[in-house]
C-alpha cells in the first residue's frame, strides 16, 4: 500500500526519492509523485501508473531542491490519476508562505465532515482524495501564524482514522513526519536525514533507523532528527543499524521476485526450523512464553489473506497434534464480533509484515478481552511484534513479491514447531514428538526435491492458463492448501479460482464441472487419500479436467487416469500442507507468466494492507 519516503540532505534529493521509491514498490501503487523544496518554493512532479512514467517526467525536469518528499500511491479516496496522486499541496489564501506539500498512508475516516467544514471556509479542493483535508487544515494553521510544527499538531488533533504522514513546508527547510496507526521510520546517515515506510526505503539512505511509536511526530533539520511522543515530550530515538541483509533485495538469476522467493524455501523453511526446533532431541525448542502452555484451554488463530490459510493449516495441527480446541479466524470478521474469550485462552496473530490493519485492530479488540497475545511475523520491528506480548519471528527474509509464498511455508513451519511444543506441554508422548520432529526435519530436503518438478508444472501451467475458471480441492490439512492454491492463481493470473473441501463437491461446485474448467486435486497419500481420491473420480466421470498432485504410493492406487498428474516427493503427512505449497505456487506462477502478467505487483494489490 502506499509508501513514504522523505529525504533532508546536501544534495539534490530527486533522483534519491526516485530511487527509494522504488524499493517501495513492491508494496503495490497505481499513482507517485514527489516535491521538493528549493528557496521556499515547493516543486513537484506527479505521474499515474507505473513509476517509469514519473522517472520520464523527471528526466525532462527533475524537481531542484535538497530536501523532498516522495509517495507510491494505492488509490483508496479517489481514482488513481495524476490529480489524486501525492504530495497534495495546499496554499491558503494563495500565498506561497503558507504552501505545505503532503504525503499520507492510511485513511482520514473523518475526511467528509473536515471537507464540509473547510468548503465553508471557502477553501477550494483539488484532488478527492481524503488527504487534502490534512493539507488544507495544515495551511490554515500556518496562516493562523503557527510555526510548522505546532501547525502539524493541531491539524493531527483534528484526525480520526490511521495515518503516517510526511509534510514540506516552503517557508522552512523541514520536513515533519506523524505516525498514529500506519508504519513510519526516521534514518539517518551523514549530512541525511530520512523518513520511510519501512526499512526497504531506508536502506540504500540510511545507516541507523528507529520506527516512529504510536502518536509520534518527528522533525528533520538540522543535524539530528527532533523526536517528540504523543505527550509532546522530546524523547530519543531507539536507533538500530540497517543489517546489510536488508540491502539484498535484488532479483538475482531469476526473473521475477516471486520465482526468487518461490526457490528460496527450503533455506528459509530451514533456518526457521533451526530457530524453533532442537535436532539434537528433535523437539520444538521456544523462548520462555509469558503465558502458561500447559494450562491452556483454547487457541485463537488470526490472520488476513494468506496468513490466514498458515492459520487453517495450524488448526488442523493443533487440535490433531496437540489435543487443544483451537478456531482459525479472518481478522477483519474477529474484529468486530465479540468472541467468547477468557484468561485462559491464547490468541496467535500472524502477518508477514506485522503492519496488516486488520490482523492489528483484531489483535488490540483481544487485549481488551484480557486474553495472552502471541505474534508470527516476519518483521521484528513491525507494530504487531511490538504490541503483542511475545513475537516469534519466522525467518522468510525479505519478501518483495506481493503474492506471498516463503513467508506462508515459515509461518506454516514455525506454527507447525509451536504446535508440537503445545503438545509436549499437554503431555503428549515423546516418541510421538520425535516422529513429527524427525518429518520436519527432514522437510527442507523434500522441499528441493519438489523444486525439480519446475518444468514440468510450466508446461501443466500452460494448459491451465487458457482457463478462464479453476477449482482446487483438498481434505482435512489440505484443504488449507485448496484455498491458497485458488488465491495464489487469482492473484497473480487473474484467472477466476475457489477452493473447496473435496467432500463439499456434490453440494454445489460438481455442477460447475465441465471439459474446460480444470480442476486441481491435492492427494497425497495418507487416512484422507481414498477420499479425495473419490472426489477427484466423480469429477472425471462427469468429463472434468483433473491435475492429481500425489506422491509415488497415491498415484500407484489411484484408479483413473487424469489429464494430468504432478508426482511429489513422499514425506509424513504432518508435514504434507507445508510441502504441497510448493507445486501450488508454482502452477499460479506459470500460469501468470503464460499470460503475461505482471507477476510481482498484480494489479489493485498491496503487500502489506495498512488500510481496512
Ligand atoms: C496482502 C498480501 C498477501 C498477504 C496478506 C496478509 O493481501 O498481498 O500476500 O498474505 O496481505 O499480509 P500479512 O503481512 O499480514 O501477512
Amino acid at each position: 500500500m502506499c509508501g513514504i519516503i522523505a529525504i533532508s540532505s546536501d544534495k539534490q534529493v530527486a533522483a534519491a526519492l526516485l530511487a527509494a521509491l522504488k524499493q517501495l514498490e513492491y508494496r503495490g501503487y497505481d499513482s507517485a509523485g514527489l516535491a521538493t523544496l528549493e528557496k521556499n518554493k515547493i516543486h513537484t512532479a506527479r505521474a499515474q501508473g507505473k513509476l517509469a512514467a514519473l522517472e520520464q517526467k523527471l528526466k525532462t525536469r527533475a524537481p531542484p531542491g535538497s530536501t523532498g518528499i516522495g509517495h507510491t500511491r494505492w488509490a483508496t479516496h479517489g481514482r488513481p490519476s495524476e490529480q489524486n496522486a501525492h504530495p497534495v499541496i495546499a496554499e491558503v489564501g494563495g500565498k506561497s508562505e503558507n504552501a505545505v506539500a503532503v504525503v499520507h498512508n492510511g485513511i482520514i475516516e473523518n475526511h467528509a465532515k473536515l471537507k464540509q467544514e473547510l468548503a465553508r471556509q471557502n477553501l477550494a479542493f483539488h484532488t478527492d482524495t481524503d488527504t487534502e483535508v490534512i493539507a488544507q487544515l495544515t495551511s490554515l494553521n500556518l496562516a493562523a501564524g503557527l510555526p510548522p510544527l505546532e501547525a502539524v499538531t493541531e491539524t493531527l488533533k483534528r484526525l480520526e482514522g490511521a495515518f503516517a504522514l510526511a509534510f514540506l513546508f516552503s517557508r522552512d527547510d523541514t520536513v515533519i513526519g506523524a505516525r498514529r496507526g500506519s508504519p513510519l521510520a526516521v534514518g539517518q546517515s551523514d549530512n541525511t536525514l530520512a523518513l520511510g515506510s519501512d526499512v526497504l526505503a531506508l536502506a540504500p539512505i540510511a545507516r541507523q533507523i528507529a520506527y516512529l511509536e504510536e502518536g509520534d511526530i518527528v522533525v528533520l533539520s538540522g543535524d539530528t532528527p527532533r523526536l517528540f511522543n504523543a505527550a509532546g515530550e522530546n524523547i530519543q530515538p531507539q536507533w538500530k543499524a540497517i543489517s546489510p541483509s536488508s540491502l539484498q533485495i535484488g532479483k538475482g538469476q531469476y526473473q521475477h521476485f516471486m520465482q526468487k522467493e518461490i526457490y528460496e524455501q527450503p533455506a528459509v523453511v530451514g533456518e526457521t526450523l533451526d530457530s524453533f526446533l532442537d535436532p539434537a532431541r528433535l523437539r520444538a525448542s521456544f523462548p520462555e512464553f509469558p503465558f502458561d502452555t500447559g494450562s491452556l484451554r483454547k487457541v485463537l488463530l488470526s490472520a488476513c489473506g494468506t496468513a490466514y490459510y498458515a492459520t487453517v493449516a495450524a488448526q488442523y495441527w493443533i487440535e490433531g497434534v496437540a489435543g487443544l480446541p483451537c478456531s482459525a479466524e479472518i481478522a477483519s470478521e474477529l474484529r468486530y464480533r465479540d468472541p467468547a474469550l477468557g484468561g485462559t485462552d491464547l490468541a496467535v496473530f500472524v502477518s508477514q509484515s506485522g503492519e496488516t490493519m486488520d490482523t492489528l485492530e483484531a489483535a488490540r479488540m483481544v487485549a481488551r478481552a484480557g486474553v495472552s497475545r502471541l505474534a508470527v511475523v516476519n518483521q521484528g520491528e513491525s507494530t504487531l511484534a511490538r504490541e503483542c506480548e511475545m513475537s516469534l519471528l519466522t525467518r522468510a527474509g525479505a519478501e518483495i513479491g506481493v503474492a506471498s509464498t516463503k513467508a506462508f511455508t515459515t509461518q506454516l513451519a514455525l506454527l507447525g514447531c509451536f504446535a508440537l511444543e503445545l503438545a509436549r506441554a499437554g503431555g503428549v508422548s515423546d516418541e510421538r514428538l520425535r516422529a513429527y520432529g524427525s518429518a520436519l526435519m527432514e522437510l527442507p530436503s523434500r522441499l528441493y526435491e519438489a523444486l525439480t518438478l519446475d518444468e514440468r508444472v510450466s508446461a501443466i501451467a500452460a494448459d491451465i492458463s487458457r482457463a478462464r475458471h479453476a477449482l482446487y480441492l483438498g481434505r482435512g490439512a489440505m484443504y488449507p492448501l485448496a484455498l491458497e492454491g485458488a488465491l495464489k492463481l487469482k492473484e497473480i493470473s487473474y484467472i477466476h479460482a475457489e477452493g473447496y473441501p473435496g467432500g463439499e463437491m456434490k453440494h454445489g461446485p460438481l455442477a460447475l464441472v465441465d471439459d474446460e474448467m480444470p480442476v486441481i486435486v491435492l492427494a497425497p497419500s495418507g487416512p484422507l487419500f481414498g477420499k479425495i481420491a473419490s472426489n477427484a473420480e466423480e469429477v472425471m466421470a462427469r468429463g472434468g479436467r483433473v491435475l492429481l498432485i500425489s506422491d509415488a504410493e497415491g498415484l500407484a492406487s489411484f484408479g483413473g487416469e487424469p489429464e494430468w498428474v504432478l508426482e511429489m516427493p513422499s514425506c509424513d503427512v504432518f508435514v504434507q500442507p507445508i510441502l504441497y505449497a510448493l507445486p501450488v505456487q508454482l502452477l499460479a506462477y506459470y500460469a501468470a507468466c503464460h499470460r503475461g502478467t505482471d507477476v510481482d505487483q498484480p494489479r489493485n494489490l498491496a503487500k502489506s494492507v495498512t488500510v481496512e
